[in-house]
């Protein structure tokens, strides 16, 4: 049994997904943690809201709320959406948590003691109005290269010149909008991550089987130059883990907070106690999976994120990790994604535009976008949701393959022979046919499940549920049955052991469907199908099951057409 250790990039708490977040990350992170629960690997799944930062402190203002209320709110609502879209996480945690301002600040320690922390004054604009230091992003004014007058004080995004805040006319507070700024004097811990500069490149070198969009990303980072710089791991901030050196005060940081890019992945470690500490379990428990000293250097570390998290996760991160000198457990492989767009343009916050995760579960149940975003997942390139392919698609795959193939058989066999598997007659070549087909597709389904090749995984999915419609339609039970009832039971059994291995395999992508299937075979065998013939007797002559309700709706075009204006961003 093998022990795999997942993470999903962490959702910022500010606002509720869209399903290009979902399937850049959690949602296929899920996928590869049911599959692996289903061959009996030892599984722990990890996920958590990113409470940090100035875009939380802002969402909470705006909500008119202390951030740390809006923060516990709106990660509630985040975790009843992923238990909504049935994300299977061990733990979801928060960045926020004690345990992770405890890590935190225990990795700052060690950093500093390898001496790997530099402390820098630099000069910030701080605004009298709002009494805070303003990030360069959170200052307004006019471009002195193109004139234009919105522009920020990180770039301006008219004419895409990189500025300096104080390079802006008539330069403003795009919190308050207030011009009372001025330049104060403040103090920042630096990373000294170029330091790392040549293990971190030995060790990417070293990662020979990850996927190029991930490696192309590590290296043009850690080749540009750029992307190895030292890097502030403060910020002026109030709502954010404090700066200390282990337990200790950090003399001449008082007042500030760890930059969130610090904190986050950290939190990736600390949903591990989290999880372990809310059960009451010993430390051992967690550390079993991150401590290579303890027993995690038997485990596979698999994280899955979309490619703008890929820098991070390749060099910041690893260097925190091994600039602490501790036997912390590394990434193995990142699996990355890049985006999917939607109808022609991009999902869109501010102008309402395309599905969030909220609204997506309010008009379908969440097999039909788990199916459909993993069918699509982008993966060797963008993707893009058009409401005409997903109807297309859910219609066709879902209702008249699998959907058709359950009622067909359990509706038949109940008319038949009543509600239990039938008795007598034998398999015959077309049956040794089957068998053949689905053994070669299983096993290839496992290798691409394993592979984390989503979008074959799913391919290869549909095309055991047509082997099971084709097998069907081609001996025709129902034709049979005038004049063999014997051979016409022996189809009708085999296939009634079909749905529960559909069930099966169909677990990590469509849970809920599997779960109906399994209740509708009356039986919670949910063994995985390490032989193909074996697992088609599981359900024997005399077993009882039930015809189950229909389990996939079909799209209509009146409900596609309300829902593509709904979502169009054109009327908010
Ligand atoms: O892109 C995002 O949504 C970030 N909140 C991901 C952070 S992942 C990790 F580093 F914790
Ligand atoms: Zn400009």
């Amino acid at each position: 049994m093998a022990r795999i250790l997942i993470t999903s990039a962490i959702p910022y708490i500010n606002g509720i997904k869209h399903l290009g977040n979902l399937v850049g990350s959690q949602l296929p992170a899920d996928l590869y943690a049911r599959y692996n629960r289903a061959r009996g690997n030892e599984v722990l799944f990890l996920c958590a809201t990113d409470e940090h930062g100035t875009p939380a402190e802002l969402a909470a203002a705006k909500a008119g709320k202390p951030v740390a209320d809006y923060c516990a709110e709106m990660w509630q609502v985040q975790k009843d959406l992923s238990d909504g879209f049935r994300l299977s996480f061990d733990m979801f945690g928060r960045s926020s948590s004690p345990q992770n301002h405890a890590l935190t600040q225990h990795f700052a320690g060690r950093l500093a003691d390898a001496g790997l922390i530099e402390e820098v004054s630099e000069k910030q604009v701080f605004s009298n109005a709002d009494g805070r230091f303003l990030p360069d992003r959170y200052i307004e004014g006019t471009c002195p290269n193109c004139g234009y007058e919105r522009a920020r004080g990180d770039q301006c995004e008219n004419c895409t010149k990189q500025l300096d805040p104080t390079d802006l006319i008539d330069a403003r507070s795009a919190i308050s909008g207030s011009t009372d700024l001025e330049v104060r004097d403040t103090k920042h811990l630096y990373l000294k991550q170029s330091q790392l500069r040549s293990k971190l490149s030995d060790w990417i070198a070293s990662k020979h089987d990850w996927p190029i969009l991930t490696t192309s990303i590590a290296k043009k980072w850690l080749n540009d130059g750029d992307g190895l710089q030292d890097r502030g791991i403060t910020r002026d901030l109030d709502w954010g883990i404090p700066v200390k050196r282990g337990d200790e005060d950090w003399p001449g940081m008082e007042g500030k907070v760890f930059y969130v890019w610090f904190d986050a992945p950290i939190e990736y470690i600390a949903s591990a106690k989290e999880w372990t500490d809310a059960a009451g379990r010993p430390d051992a428990d967690w550390q079993r999976w991150w401590r290579t000293d303890i027993g995690a250097d038997d485990v596979r570390y698999v994280q899955f994120m979309g490619k703008d998290n890929v820098p991070f996760h390749t060099l910041s991160f690893p260097a925190t990790i091994m600039g602490s000198g501790e036997p912390w457990k590394l990434v193995d492989y990142i699996k990355s994604f890049n985006y999917l767009n939607y109808d022609g343009g991009q999902f869109s916050t501010s102008q309402g535009r395309g599905v969030f995760m909220d609204q997506a579960l309010e008009i379908l149940p969440s097999d039909y976008w788990r199916w459909w975003l993993l069918s699509h997942a982008p993966e060797s390139s963008d993707s893009e949701f058009t409401w005409e392919a997903f109807q297309q698609d859910v219609n066709k795959d879902l209702a008249d393959v699998l959907g058709n193939f359950v009622s067909r058989i359990t509706k038949f066999s109940r008319a038949k022979w009543g509600e239990v598997v039938p008795e007598g007659g034998e398999f015959g070549p077309e049956e040794a046919a089957l068998i053949d087909d689905l053994t070669a597709r299983v096993r290839a389904y496992e290798s691409h499940m394993e592979a984390m090749e989503v979008r074959k995984s799913a391919a290869e999915l549909r095309a055991i549920w047509v082997l099971g419609n084709e097998y069907l339609q081609s001996v025709a039970p129902w034709t049979v049955f005038k004049t063999n009832p014997h051979r016409a039971a022996a189809i009708a059994r085999l296939s009634l052991n079909l749905v529960r291995l559909y069930a099966v395999l169909s677990a990590p992508f469509v849970p809920d469907a599997a779960v109906t299937m399994l209740d509708a075979m009356n039986t919670k065998d949910d063994s995985w199908p390490d032989d193909v013939k074996t697992a088609l007797s599981a359900l024997p002559a005399g077993h009882a099951f039930t015809v189950p309700d229909v389990l996939f709706v079909k799209i209509q075009d009146e409900d596609r057409d309300i829902w593509a204006d709904r979502f169009s961003g054109e009327r908010s």
